[in-house]
């Protein structure tokens, strides 16, 4: 029998390159799928492999075009539908995803993992009623894994149905037994939803795959019905503190997302570098062309490796994701010069040091922040509190803090 490398059949050379495929070897899969397109440029399996292929690997206009071209030859298949829908999704065209999710599902309902990412498109899109009932039905044809369980708990919370949202999220932590990050994903809903104690920090697995979601609408919907004004605050804030807009001082903007902080802290900067959990909203943010460097990190891992490095380290709406602020207060402190500046905002509440929300964020006694800045070495310049923005038509209350490293 002739050796996948040196056969001409397309179809053994589509079956070698799948099975490559399906072990990891992405280059020799590639290598393979490509040989079929010499002989048969057409192919629209091997396109839409290509294209499978491409969104693995984040090429996201690859996978556009395969999936394109093989559903060109073949606009019924199935699988090339469910993978031009997951390509669409990639690439932020989510009611062209979603059209074409439903159609690859019109032909094979039980496919779970478009099931999947329908429920995603549609939660991005903000329809939150049409993500409950995907994610319900891909729970039920997975009744044993984990993740779906997750998603469909996330989706009953925001519907409003905290019992239901309980029963799965319990489903999805009794399934996560080797699954670590799976679990504290579950007990942290559960500790929102007032079940089971509360944790230290947002795990960043769910922050990192909520702004992914949120990230092709991110700014629509903050700067629109929204009305965020955070960037705007502590820009002023600053500026009353007497940090003046004259382009002199290293910034980070922590939990940069999309950018729209570095749009208010550019005017100070002399270099901007911006830092963030998604890489989703590090590529809106990218696209904006204003910061000299962008990180893909954890801020609590990513900061103790730069002492020293900033002028000024801002923070609009992100310390709300960790709980116990005193390692982040640390951190920053110690990514400052002697004299440099941090600013940021956080959700306020008061009585305990810090609560979760039902929103899944968390809020902090103003005191209690000022308290842990001290023991951080950070000195209190200016304070205000403000509404952040509106949720669910109601304010947002923060607090405002401009500090100084001593
Ligand atoms: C509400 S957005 C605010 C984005 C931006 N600062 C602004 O004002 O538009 C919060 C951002 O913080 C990021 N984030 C939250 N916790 C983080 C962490 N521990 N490390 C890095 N980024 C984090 C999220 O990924 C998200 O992009």
């Amino acid at each position: 029998m002739a050796s996948p490398s040196t056969t001409r059949d397309p179809q053994a050379l589509l079956r070698a390159g799948a099975a490559r495929h399906a072990a990891g070897d992405l280059a020799a899969a590639e290598r393979l799928y490509r040989q079929v397109l010499k002989a048969a440029p057409q192919d629209p399996n091997a396109h839409n492999l290509l294209g499978v292929l491409a969104r693995q690997r984040g090429d996201v206009a690859g996978a556009l075009r395969h999936t394109e071209r093989a559903l060109a030859q073949q606009p019924e298949t199935a699988i090339f539908l469910a993978n031009r829908g997951a390509a669409l999704a990639e690439a932020g065209r989510l009611a062209e995803a979603v059209a074409a999710l439903r159609a690859a599902l019109a032909r094979r309902p039980e496919d779970a993992v478009t099931l999947r990412n329908l429920g995603q498109a549609l939660c991005a899109l903000g329809d939150a009623a049409a993500a409950l009932a995907a994610r319900e039905a891909a729970a039920r044809l997975l009744p044993a894994a984990p993740e779906p369980q997750l998603a469909l708990a996330h989706a009953r919370r925001e519907a409003g149905d905290a019992a239901g949202a309980a029963a799965a999220a319990e489903a999805a932590l009794a399934r996560s037994e080797d699954r670590p990050e799976l679990a504290a994903q579950a007990e942290f809903l559960l500790a929102a939803l007032g079940r089971g104690t509360t944790p230290a920090r947002a795990p960043a697995a769910y922050v990192r795959d909520l702004f992914d979601q949120f990230a092709p609408r991110f700014e629509a919907e903050l700067t629109g019905a929204l009305g965020y004004a955070t960037p705007a605050l502590l820009a002023g804030l600053l500026a009353e503190a007497g940090v003046v807009p004259a382009r002199a001082l290293a910034v980070l903007d922590l939990g940069c997302g999309t950018g729209l902080s570095g749009v208010a802290l550019a005017p100070l900067a002399r270099r901007l570098e911006g830092l963030d959990l998604s890489p989703r909203m590090l590529a809106e943010a990218r696209r904006r062309g204003l910061y000299h460097a962008l990180h893909e990190a954890d801020l609590l891992d990513w900061l103790p490796g730069r002492p020293g490095a900033f002028g000024l380290v801002a923070a609009a709406d992100v310390l709300n994701y960790l709980g116990d602020l005193g390692p982040a207060l640390a951190a920053i402190a110690g990514a400052l010069v002697p004299g440099g500046w941090a600013a940021f905002s956080v959700e306020a509440g008061a009585g305990a040091p810090f609560a979760l929300g039902e929103a899944m964020r968390f809020r902090h006694d103003p005191a209690h922040v000022l308290a842990l800045a001290a023991a951080a070495g950070l000195a209190p310049v200016a304070q205000r509190e403000a509404s952040l923005r509106t949720e669910k038509g109601r304010p947002v209350a923060g607090a405002l803090f401009v500090l100084s490293r001593r």
